[in-house]
């Protein structure tokens, strides 16, 4: 029962950000497959037949799909986009999860004084930050004002491990995240006064379309592959199916949560660095 006596908005729907491909579509099948939820999601267009799939399996899952060809990620459309969503679901339908899968980040050096035009530009950084970090705050915002979710209800961040990393090139991405992993825990706090809560996954690295981007990706995804403990990458069905597991009414007790999902992943990477002066030890005690 809500404050004012109803029973409040019934928990029929997951809203994907970034649904077509890659994590955003694995996790759109995983609610509509697993946690038997209706879908809307949201794409820029790019990818039409992967985003007619998702509708397709979605379908098939015998849950209703609407997809809508919008840019997510512009600050100032975000109203908009929520006010659409509210015609979408019945007056008496609400969210369950809202998961945001959005991408956009450029990829450079900060400082490049042989070739200035490849450093980082503030545009490129103000981007990166809209859709990235800044579009999850004003979703979240969006969303509690409409009254959009259904009680407890939950907002879903994607993380990487990038914010404590610091592969070449990446400061933009480092940054975002560090300010979406900040973001989640503010929102966590202020949220479940409205009934929501706010948690974000982290996970490893994705062979996903935002991941051919990175240089030499496939050869960084066989180096982490080679080190993990489970002896290959996280792959988005994995997120997919972990997505729905946080969406169930078991987990209601959960918020301001960063989890890690990496299959043991980062750990590793630790274990990498110290093998060097391991063996030698190992050596010197002979
Ligand atoms: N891949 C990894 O290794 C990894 C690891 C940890 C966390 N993550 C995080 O997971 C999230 C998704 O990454 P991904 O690798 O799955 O990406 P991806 O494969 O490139 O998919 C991104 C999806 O979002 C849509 N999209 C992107 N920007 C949009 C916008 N402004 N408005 C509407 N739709 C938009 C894309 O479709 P359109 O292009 O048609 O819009 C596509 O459907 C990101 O936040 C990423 O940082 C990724």
């Amino acid at each position: 029962m809500t404050n004012d006596g109803s029973c409040g908005r019934a928990p029929r729907w997951a809203l994907v950000l970034g649904c077509s491909v890659g994590s955003g579509a694995a996790i759109a099948r995983g609610l509509a497959r697993q946690s038997r939820l209706d879908v809307v999601g949201f794409h820029r267009g790019n990818h039409p037949e992967a985003a007619e799939a998702v509708r397709r399996d979605v379908e098939a899952a015998g849950r209703r799909c609407v997809l809508l060809e919008r840019d997510a990620g512009r600050l100032e459309s975000i109203v908009a986009h929520v006010e659409d969503l509210a015609a979408i679901l019945g007056p008496d339908e609400g969210l369950r999860i809202a998961v945001h899968a959005l991408t956009g980040a450029s990829l450079g050096p900060v400082a490049c004084p042989e070739r200035p035009e490849r450093a980082l530009h503030p545009r490129q950084i103000a981007r990166t930050f809209d859709a990235m970090a800044h579009s999850f705050l004003f979703w979240g915002q969006g969303l509690v004002h409409a009254d959009l979710f259904a009680r407890g209800g939950q907002l879903l961040g994607l993380l990487n491990f990038q914010d404590e990393s610091t592969p070449p090139g990446f400061a933009a991405i480092g940054g975002v995240k560090g300010a979406l992993t900040s973001y989640v825990r503010h929102m966590a706090f202020e949220f479940p006064r409205y009934g929501v809560r706010v948690n974000a996954l982290r996970f490893g690295a994705t062979e996903t379309e935002a991941f051919t981007h990175v240089p030499s990706a496939d050869t960084a995804l066989e180096n982490i592959a080679r080190v993990s403990p489970m002896g290959r990458n996280v792959d988005i069905e994995d997120v997919g199916k972990f997505v729905s597991l946080l969406a169930d009414e078991r987990a209601e007790f959960l918020n301001g949560s960063i989890i890690p999902f990496d299959g043991g992943e980062t750990a590793a990477y630790a274990v990498q660095m110290l093998e060097p002066a391991r063996r030698s030890a190992g050596e010197g005690r002979g």
